[in-house]
């Protein structure tokens, strides 16, 4: 009987040790990790997210940074316990909001870029520790004048490592110029988080722009969606695309539409190549989305001073590096283009039907509908000839169908 009893209560303590909760982090949510989340370097994500069973050990790191609550360490080693962590150096048992580091991971730095003219240079970096230099994840020209990104660039190569001309990464010491720089980013870069986060009070702006015109809206509204996706990106890396600098205003149909389906297209193209090919991805903005009203149209800024657009166009380049192949995938973001407007904005002859991997976009041939975002599909040579944020001179590939990528790796 005595023993009966102890088997119960083994198998009990068993299945409850087996159905303790996971350890569970998001990557792709701003309010549930704490400020300035760790790398966890023991483990890998997937799909946005990381779930480490119970009992499990994890290595998290501040990347040459301290930990706020472990000011003396830059790495811990914690065990999964019923969804809290069990720091093993004091032996307390912490939720996740305690783990942050004092500084983030990831930064947004103003930085060396080629081939951006007069915009300003910026990359995404991470942080690595000690010694080792930052690993560059992406490159982008921000035009900080008119607070949206031109063009950013970033890679399939493994772990994302994006090859970057020699530079130093001494920070100049600053000027009164420099100074003046870094309170202008500062401020730029408040006013998009303030923009970008909140739908209501984007489209409260909108409405008051052309409140005037009775412009009929039908329902449509602004969101805010990211140039690059996260989903290029590799494990934990794809936290860099959280930067507002990433970010542009987008008609909600389109960005649940077309900018969706080119980007889970390109995420599976990039995923699928990884081990063939290098490719490159660029992506950006050229235009400003202008709405007619009256005989007239009005160009539309969320902000006074030209800045702010709501980008004409969303693009996105992907080039085959070793093949030496591109194609440009350009989107417009604009649900109430008329159809006589359409044969203007489509600025090359499209072979969005000869890109075999585009199957989200190709089915229903969503690519062909204003509302979901027009999409064509343009030799690069068709492309640069129109949009300047990507110069001729960046990728050199061969005119017509030979430089054209459509097919897979295999
Ligand atoms: C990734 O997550 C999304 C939603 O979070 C889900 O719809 C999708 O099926 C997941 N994909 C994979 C490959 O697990
Ligand atoms: C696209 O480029 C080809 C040459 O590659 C050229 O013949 C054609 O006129 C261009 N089309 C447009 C619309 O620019």
């Amino acid at each position: 009987m005595g023993l009966l009893r102890l088997a119960v209560l083994v198998l009990c303590f068993q299945l409850a040790h087996f159905t303790d909760p996971p350890c569970e982090m998001e990557l792709e949510c701003a309010e549930c990790v704490p400020d300035n989340m760790p790398l966890v370097t023991s483990h890998r994500a997937a799909n946005g997210s990381l779930t480490v069973p119970a009992g499990d050990e994890l290595t998290l790191a501040c990347g040459g940074g301290k930990f706020l609550a472990y000011p003396l360490r830059d790495t811990l080693t914690v065990q999964c316990e019923a969804g809290r962590y069990r720091v093993r150096a004091d032996d307390t048992l912490r939720h996740l909001l305690d783990l942050g580091c004092q500084e983030s991971i990831f930064e947004d730095v103003l930085h060396q870029v080629d081939n951006c003219g007069n915009l300003q240079g910026r990359a995404y970096l991470m942080r690595s520790a000690g010694a080792q230099p930052s690993r560059h994840l992406a490159a982008l020209c921000f035009d900080a004048d008119r607070a949206v990104a031109a063009r950013l660039r970033m890679s399939n190569a493994p772990h994302n490592a994006l090859r970057v001309a020699p530079h130093s990464d001494a920070a100049a010491p600053l000027s009164l110029l420099g100074n003046f720089n870094h309170m202008f980013d500062a401020t730029t870069r408040h006013a998009a988080e303030r923009l970008y986060s909140d739908d209501a009070r984007m489209n409260r702006r909108l409405r008051e722009l052309l409140k005037h015109e009775h412009y009929s809206f039908a329902e449509q509204s602004l969101t805010s969606a990211k140039l690059l996706s996260s989903h290029y990106f590799e494990d934990q890396n794809m936290r860099v695309t959280d930067f507002v600098s990433n970010r542009v205003a987008v008609w909600r149909s389109v960005a649940h539409g077309n900018l969706r389906h080119v980007q889970r297209d390109v995420a599976k193209f990039l995923a699928l190549s990884r081990p063939h090919a290098e490719l490159d991805v660029y992506a950006g903005t050229h235009g400003v989305l202008a709405l007619r009203v009256g005989h007239d149209h009005t160009e539309i800024f969320l902000k006074a001073g030209q800045r702010f657009p709501v980008p004409k166009y969303i693009w996105t380049v992907v080039h085959a590096k070793q093949a030496n192949k591109a194609v440009a995938l350009v989107l417009l973001n604009d649900p109430f283009v008329s159809v006589s407007e359409i044969r203007e904005a489509v600025f090359c002859e499209s072979a969005c039907g000869r890109v075999p991997w585009l199957h989200e976009l190709r089915r229903q041939r969503r690519y062909e509908t204003p509302l979901y975002g027009l999409v064509f599909c343009c030799s690069l040579r068709n492309f640069t000839s129109v949009v300047s944020e990507m110069p001729e001179q960046l990728i050199n590939v061969p005119e017509g169908n030979a430089g054209m990528l459509t097919e897979l790796f295999d």
